[in-house]
């Protein structure tokens, strides 16, 4: 295994063009689904205005330092997470497949919202949904079927466009990352801003948009003595900024040896939470304008958070307005873009995965791990059963298995090889603003611990009540088995033999000495 390791040319990796490629992109995936349909309506049941009091804390004390440690680690061993956490300790390497694999969990179903907001984009412009947006949705749309029955039926308003939404992400993946994921992540997020700027400035100046406000930021202090509006907060952090599951450490391993790393974390932290309020301020004017026309309180207005907020209560709220369509289009557009530069960086940490270890180039890893995604895709997520399917492996793959590879992420940093000292001092060494020594035991003790907490009582309620209600067998095979199928898949990846090694574009050519010797050790199994 060594000699061939050691004969076989390594494929140098590519990357950003430049430190603005990377933090478009980085900004990109952060900003997505989350932050429209998550965030305005997790923010208002907790304590409305008081939530953004946890909602910094988790910023500051949880999301920044990850955000870090991601960068660190993926700068650090210049690799996708299998390769990266592999030279921390020789079985990290099973770590970063289960983190990869959560990603391949994740970009199925994602793909599927998109492709419904491509849908409902060109729904908009006539506001196809009539007079029943609810039916037209979970019937027309969807075909759905009950809660307690699989479907190989297709649903081909979903299938089709969510075919061509594979088409094209696979189609970005394969032309590598800067001439892929970077450039259209240049085109995508501008253009998101511009056109959810629009939105937003349309929506404050609809009559009734100031109660919607009012809600949204009225502060409700006592909320702030619940220790789950603090889970909340922490969990809305995590899931919006993508942190500690392979996405932000495989983009940190594509940039160049000298590049400010913790100031970039900190502008992507910040630019992330500010599209948040201000989706929270576009969504809660629109619902006030909804309130007000119904006559009843913004308290009385349902169906504020995930899809049916997006679907169902959107599509209500454009009919009801003059120049719905412009601003249906406006809306669901927006979802996508946001969405799209989400799902490519989730492709991008399985294909960067798969070119590290086998040394193939992005339009056959793009072939490789979309074959199965689109497959798997279509038939889980483009059938008639596709939004319950999505409902539960959604549940499962965020609360167990994404806030466990983050925490035996964090906890293999701590414990393991090269320890969180001397990522500090990597972070430190490149940087512009210099990480404090606290950082270390935050992230080596205090988020693991507030992680595990958080998965425990997710876990302990749905063994206890189940989950909305969905037969058991169900919950098993799509829940629990969306995470033992990421697991059992990172077992096999983990034994299959490394032959090749990534290399660096940028080092220089004593860097490429020392890292060869390192990788040496790393390929023929020992731990670094
Ligand atoms: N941060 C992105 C979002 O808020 O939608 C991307 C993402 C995060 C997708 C976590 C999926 C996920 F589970």
């Amino acid at each position: 295994m060594s000699s061939s390791a050691s004969k076989s040319a390594p494929r140098a990796r590519d990357s950003w063009s430049g430190q603005t490629g990377f933090l478009l992109a980085a900004i990109g995936s952060a900003i997505g689904l989350g932050n429209i349909w998550r965030f305005p309506g997790v923010s208002y049941s907790n304590g409305g205005g008081a939530f953004l009091v946890p909602y910094l804390v988790a910023l500051i004390f949880v999301g920044i330092p990850m955000l870090w440690l991601d960068y660190a680690v993926g700068h650090k061993f210049r690799g996708s997470p299998p390769w990266a956490l592999r030279k921390i300790i020789g079985g990290g390497e099973f770590i970063g497949w289960f983190q990869t694999f959560v990603c391949f969990v994740i970009m199925v179903y994602y793909g599927a919202v998109l492709a419904w907001g491509v849908q409902y984009t060109i729904y908009s412009v006539n506001e196809a949904w009539g007079a029943d947006p609810t039916t037209f949705f979970l019937e027309s749309f969807l075909e759905k079927v009950p809660g307690d029955t699989f479907s190989w039926a297709p649903a081909w308003a979903v299938m089709i466009p969510l075919a061509l939404v594979w088409v094209l992400v696979l189609f970005v993946i394969g032309r590598g990352l800067s001439k892929g994921v970077e450039a259209a992540n240049k085109v995508f997020l501008p253009l998101l801003v511009i056109l959810f700027l629009a939105l937003v400035v349309r929506a404050i100046f609809l009559p009734g948009a100031i109660e919607g406000l009012n809600a949204f930021f009225t502060p409700n202090w006592g909320a702030l003595a619940d220790p789950n509006v603090w889970l909340a907060a922490f969990a809305q952090i995590f899931y919006s900024l993508s942190v500690g599951f392979g996405i932000m450490l495989t983009y940190a391993s594509y940039l160049q040896r000298k590049s400010n790393l913790t100031g970039t974390a900190l502008v992507a932290g910040f630019a992330n939470s500010s599209f948040e309020i201000l989706a929270g301020i576009g969504v809660f004017s629109a619902i006030g304008f909804m309130a007000h026309q119904g006559g009843v309180s913004v308290s009385e207005v349902e169906g504020l958070t995930g899809p049916i907020l997006s679907f169902v209560t959107f599509p209500k709220i454009i009919s009801m307005m003059p120049g719905g369509p412009l601003f249906g289009v406006l809306f669901f557009s927006s979802l996508v873009l946001a969405g799209v530069t989400s799902l490519l960086s989730l492709l991008q940490v399985v294909s960067g995965g798969l070119q590290d270890k086998f040394g193939w180039s992005p339009a056959r890893s793009a072939l490789v791990l979309g074959v199965p995604a689109t497959a798997i895709s279509l038939v889980l997520f483009g059938t008639r059963s596709g939004l319950n399917n999505l409902d539960i492996v959604d549940n499962f793959i965020n609360s167990v298995g994404v806030v466990s590879s983050a925490i035996l992420f964090a906890v293999l940093c701590a414990v393991a090889g090269p320890r969180l000292g001397v990522l500090r001092a990597h972070l430190n060494s490149v940087s512009s603003v210099k990480v404090p020594k606290l950082w270390e035991p935050l992230v080596g003790i205090v988020i693991p611990v507030v992680l595990f907490v958080m998965m425990a009582m997710s876990i302990v309620k749905v063994l206890k009540d189940g989950y909305e209600g969905y037969p058991s067998s169900y919950v098993l095979i799509f829940g629990w088995g969306s995470v033992a199928v990421a697991v059992i898949a990172s077992l096999i990846f983990t034994l299959i033999p490394w032959k090749h090694r990534p290399v660096d574009t940028h080092a220089t050519v004593a860097q490429i000495l020392a890292d060869d010797a390192d990788d040496t050790a790393s390929i023929e199994g020992g731990a670094k």
